[in-house]
């Protein structure tokens, strides 16, 4: 008898759970209809003369919050319209909606994001889960009926490590404030482009403000205007050829010098670490840290390698001779190097199989990979 009991009960739960899914839970009614209350929206309890007992949206706000409130209204509910979105009576989807999504609500009338969500690329996630993740259906205090400032207030609340960075970062970049902030770099809702950039890399972007000589850094230095001087020298570095700029900054900051992604040296002079100077990202750090080698340099006298020697036994910077953004000579040499506060000319010249300098540093010197030389007279050893 007691296992009688119990299969009854247990299909009767059965019974109840599949009554829960697929029957009673499936219709969501508003309350008023559900308790049969038909008075509470119409002038008779009579479904036949079904007029409405105030005009529309007045009837929906004697009951609910009024969305006119806010200053910026969405059309439709602007216009009273609450039954294009939802079905004042009952609806099998959420919040009495008329269409089984928000998304397809939205781009029922918004078309072109109905395109942008079938055919876009790199659709931003959010965008692609549910538009009130980011806007209102209603009404709002920011422009576009978004839930925050849209130009960065409302990126930060779901990306908090940004927010961290741009807060908390040594080197603070100057865009993340200026005229359209986040928006100024950044789709807010699909792009062609890698990280739903607005340009097809980031140095076209980096370029329509770093093309003058303006803007100042914090302590007031003008900086380098980089698009006049990369036009100017056709030996553009690597990763500035692709387009990158943000292989080597960050663009929402950083701890390190002018924002860079890991560090480098400030002055010209510095105790060398093979983790102190970001080139060793892309470059081999054994160029630096070998006193002789056949091959991993082609700075070097027979075997006797002259990138350690500066760099490493001498403490001279990379800036001191490169220029890791553009040149016009060859290996991205510099013309004028600086030192310290000295400016000077390097008069480099390349040879089939080596080259010369002639800085202020010391006298002219030469050095040769293939046949050593004397490298203060050039001669044969
Ligand atoms: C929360 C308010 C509300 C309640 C409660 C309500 N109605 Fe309605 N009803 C409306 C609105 C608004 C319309 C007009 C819809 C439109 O024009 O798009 C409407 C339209 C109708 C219509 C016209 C046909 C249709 O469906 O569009 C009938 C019939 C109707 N209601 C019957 C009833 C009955 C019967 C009840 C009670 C069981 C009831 N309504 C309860 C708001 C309500
Ligand atoms: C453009 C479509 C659209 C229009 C027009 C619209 N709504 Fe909504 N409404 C929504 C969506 C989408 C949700 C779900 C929102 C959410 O979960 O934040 C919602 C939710 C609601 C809710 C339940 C959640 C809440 O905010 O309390 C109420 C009540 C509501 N709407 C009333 C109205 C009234 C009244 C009108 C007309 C003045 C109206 N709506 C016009 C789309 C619309
Ligand atoms: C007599 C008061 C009253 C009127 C009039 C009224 N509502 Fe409601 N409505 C309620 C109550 C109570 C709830 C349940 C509590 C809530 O969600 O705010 C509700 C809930 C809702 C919901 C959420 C339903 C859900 O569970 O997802 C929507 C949407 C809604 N109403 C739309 C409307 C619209 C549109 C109108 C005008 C045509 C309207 N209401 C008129 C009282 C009213
Ligand atoms: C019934 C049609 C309709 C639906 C559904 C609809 N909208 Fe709208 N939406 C409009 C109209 C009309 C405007 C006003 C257009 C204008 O002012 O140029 C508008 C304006 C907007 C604006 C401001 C655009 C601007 O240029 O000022 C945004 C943002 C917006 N809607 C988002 C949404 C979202 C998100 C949803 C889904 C929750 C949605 N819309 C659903 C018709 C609709
Ligand atoms: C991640 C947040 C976010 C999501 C999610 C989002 N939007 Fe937007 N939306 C914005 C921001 C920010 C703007 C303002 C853009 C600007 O000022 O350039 C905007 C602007 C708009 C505009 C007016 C300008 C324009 O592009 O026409 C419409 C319409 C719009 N959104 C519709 C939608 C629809 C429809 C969805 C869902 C498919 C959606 N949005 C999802 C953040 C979002
Ligand atoms: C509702 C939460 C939310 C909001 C608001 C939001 N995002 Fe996102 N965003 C995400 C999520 C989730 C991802 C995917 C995971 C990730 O990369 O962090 C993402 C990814 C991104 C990406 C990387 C895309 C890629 O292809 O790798 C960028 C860039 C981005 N968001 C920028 C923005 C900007 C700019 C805003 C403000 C206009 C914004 N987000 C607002 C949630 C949000
Ligand atoms: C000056 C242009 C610029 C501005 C302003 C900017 N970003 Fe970015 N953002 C980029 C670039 C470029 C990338 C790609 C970075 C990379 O490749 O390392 C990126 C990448 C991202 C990513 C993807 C994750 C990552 O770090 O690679 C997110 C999320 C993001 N940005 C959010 C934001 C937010 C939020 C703001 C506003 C606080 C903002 N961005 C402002 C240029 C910008
Ligand atoms: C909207 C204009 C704008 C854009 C776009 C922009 N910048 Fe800047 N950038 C500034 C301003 C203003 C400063 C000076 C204030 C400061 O130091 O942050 C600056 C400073 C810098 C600095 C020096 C930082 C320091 O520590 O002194 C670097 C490096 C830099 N930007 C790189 C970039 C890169 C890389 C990009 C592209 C991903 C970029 N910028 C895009 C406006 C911009
Ligand atoms: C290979 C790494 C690398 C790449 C790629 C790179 N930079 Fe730099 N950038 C640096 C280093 C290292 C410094 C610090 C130089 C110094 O202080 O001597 C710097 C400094 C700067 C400065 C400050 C210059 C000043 O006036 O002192 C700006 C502005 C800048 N970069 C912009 C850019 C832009 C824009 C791009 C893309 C076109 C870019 N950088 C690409 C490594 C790079
Ligand atoms: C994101 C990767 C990357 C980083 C970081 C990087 N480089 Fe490069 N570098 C390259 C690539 C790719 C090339 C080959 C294309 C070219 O000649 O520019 C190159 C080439 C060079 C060359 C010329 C090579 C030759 O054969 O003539 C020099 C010099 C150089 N880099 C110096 C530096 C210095 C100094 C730094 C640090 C400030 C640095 N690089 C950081 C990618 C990088
Ligand atoms: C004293 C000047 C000087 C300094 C300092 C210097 N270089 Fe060089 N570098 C050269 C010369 C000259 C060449 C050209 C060698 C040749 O091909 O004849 C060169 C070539 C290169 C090359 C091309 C490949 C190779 O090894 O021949 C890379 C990459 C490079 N340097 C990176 C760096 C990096 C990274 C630093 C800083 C850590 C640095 N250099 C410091 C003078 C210098």
């Amino acid at each position: 008898m007691a296992l009688f009991s119990f299969k009854n009960s247990f299909f009767l739960f059965v019974f109840f759970i599949l009554f829960i899914n697929f029957g009673y839970a499936k219709i969501i009614k508003h309350p008023s209809y559900a308790k049969g209350q038909c008075g509470a929206c119409h002038t008779t309890k009579s479904a036949k003369s079904p007029d409405l007992k105030m005009e529309m949206p007045e009837l929906c706000y004697s009951c609910h919050t009024n969305y006119e409130e806010n200053d910026f209204i969405h059309g439709p509910v602007g216009a009273g319209a609450c039954t294009l979105c939802h079905n004042p009576h009952e609806s099998k989807n959420q919040n009495l909606l008329t269409t089984s999504t928000v998304n397809e609500l939205c781009t029922s009338c918004h078309s072109n994001k109905d395109d942008m969500l079938k055919s876009g690329e790199n659709i931003h996630p959010p965008v692609q889960d549910s538009c009130i993740n980011c806007h209102d259906a209603h009404g709002q205090k920011h422009k576009f009926q978004l839930k925050a400032d849209r130009k960065k207030d409302l990126c930060l609340t779901c990306h908090t490590d940004k927010k961290e960075r741009i807060t908390n970062s040594i080197n603070k970049h100057g865009a993340i404030e200026m005229g359209e902030k986040c928006l100024g770099c950044h789709d807010p809702h699909s792009s062609p482009n890698i990280k739903l950039l607005k340009a097809e890399d980031s140095k076209t972007i980096c370029l329509t403000c770093h093309s003058t000589s303006l803007p100042r850094d914090e302590d007031g230095k003008m900086l380098m205007n980089m698009g006049e001087h990369i036009a100017n020298n056709p030996n553009v570095h690597g990763p500035i050829m692709w387009g990158d700029c943000a292989a080597c900054h960050d663009p929402h900051g950083s701890d390190n010098l002018r924002m860079l992604k890991s560090p480098f040296p400030e002055k010209s002079s510095a105790k060398f670490t093979s983790d102190g100077y970001i080139c060793f990202q892309c470059h081999e750090p054994k160029k630096m840290t070998e006193k002789f080698t056949k091959d991993l340099t082609e700075f070097r006298n027979a075997d006797k390698n002259i990138h350690y020697l500066h760099v490493n036994a001498k403490r001279i910077s990379c800036k001191t001779c490169h220029d890791y953004h553009a040149s016009d000579l060859p290996h991205h040499l510099r013309d004028k190097a600086t030192f310290g506060s000295a400016k000077f000319p390097l008069r480099f010249i390349k040879t089939l199989n080596g080259g010369s300098c002639n800085p202020i540093c010391h006298t002219i010197r030469y050095y040769d990979r293939v046949e050593p030389v004397n490298v203060r007279t050039n001669k044969k050893l």
